[in-house]
C-alpha cells in the first residue's frame, strides 16, 4: 500500500511558544500509528530543530522545510541550502508551492534546480502544483497539471522521481474554504497518476504518493482521503490548531 501521509503546512504563522504547544497537543492527542500513515509538521526554518526534537520518540511523526535554495552554496544572503536542511537531517521539503510560483515569482527553472538540490542531499521533496481558477473554467486545467509535471518534475530520472511526493493544490482552492469535489480531486489524481505511468511506468504511478491541498478539514477530509488515488492531504489552517490537525491525522489513522 501507498504511504498515507498527514502534512502541516504552517506557512509563516506560530511563535516558538504556539509552536511548541501546537506539536505537543497533537502528540499528545493523536492515535499511535502504524506503519503506513506519516504526518508531517512542515515549519518555518527557525523551528526545524525544536521540531525535531519534540517528535523525535514519536513514531510516524516527521518534519518538511518549506522551502530551500535553488543554489548550492556561496554569496546569497537569507537564502537556506539543502545540504544545510540535510546536516540538520531535516527528511522532507516543500517544493512549488502556488505561493511561492505566485508570490516570489518561483519558475520552473528554478523550481526544478530546487529538486535537484534537494535529491542529490538525499531530501523527499514534496513538489506541488495547482491549476488557476480561469484554468478551471476555461476546462484547461489538466494541460496546466500536465505542462507542470513535464517541465518540472518528470524531468527527472526514474530514481530521483521516485522520491517525490506530489501535493495536488488547486490555486483556487487553498485559503477559500472552497475545497476541490470529491469528483475534482479524484479527476486530477488519477490523471496524475496515469501521466506517472506514462512517464515511467505502471510500478513509479503504483508507488507514488499524492496528496490533496485546498481547504482540506476535519469535515471533507473522510470524503477526500478515501478516493482511490488520494493519499492524503496537505493541510494549511487546519493544521494551526491541535484539534483540528489531529482530527485529520486520526481520520486517516481510521481509514487505513
Ligand atoms: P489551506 O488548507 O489553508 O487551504 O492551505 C492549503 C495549502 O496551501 C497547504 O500547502
Amino acid at each position: 500500500m501507498r504511504l498515507k501521509i498527514v502534512a502541516g503546512n504552517w506557512k509563516m504563522n506560530n511563535s516558538i511558544e504556539e509552536a511548541q504547544h501546537l506539536i505537543n497537543n497533537t502528540l499528545e492527542q493523536s492515535p499511535k500509528m502504524g506503519l503506513n500513515q506519516l504526518n508531517i509538521f512542515a515549519v518555518p526554518f527557525p523551528y526545524l530543530m525544536m521540531a525535531k526534537t519534540l517528535i523525535a520518540q514519536n513514531d510516524g511523526f516527521t518534519v518538511a522545510a518549506q522551502n530551500c535554495s535553488s543554489y548550492e552554496k556561496g554569496a546569497y544572503t537569507g537564502e537556506v541550502s539543502a545540504s544545510m536542511l540535510a546536516s540538520l537531517k531535516i527528511p522532507f521539503c516543500l517544493v512549488g508551492h502556488s505561493e511561492r510560483r505566485n508570490l516570489f515569482n518561483e519558475n520552473a527553472a528554478i523550481l526544478y534546480n530546487k529538486l535537484n538540490q534537494l535529491l542529490l542531499n538525499n531530501i523527499s521533496p514534496i513538489w506541488c502544483c495547482g491549476e488557476q481558477f480561469e484554468d478551471r473554467t476555461n476546462h484547461n486545467y489538466l494541460d496546466v497539471i500536465s505542462k507542470q509535471l513535464n517541465n518540472e518534475v518528470f524531468k527527472l530520472d526514474r530514481s530521483s522521481f521516485s522520491k517525490v511526493i506530489i501535493a495536488y493544490e488547486p490555486v483556487w482552492a487553498i485559503g477559500t474554504g472552497l475545497n476541490a469535489s470529491a469528483e475534482q480531486a479524484q479527476e486530477m489524481h488519477q490523471f496524475i497518476r496515469n501521466e506517472i505511468a506514462t512517464k515511467y511506468d505502471s510500478e513509479m504511478a503504483e508507488q507514488t504518493s499524492i496528496l490533496y491541498g485546498g481547504s482540506c478539514n476535519a469535515d471533507n477530509a473522510k470524503q477526500l482521503f478515501s478516493l482511490t488515488d488520494v493519499d492524503g492531504g496537505l493541510i494549511g489552517g487546519a493544521s494551526l490548531q491541535s484539534e483540528s490537525f489531529v482530527k485529520l491525522i486520526s481520520t486517516m489513522h481510521e481509514l487505513y
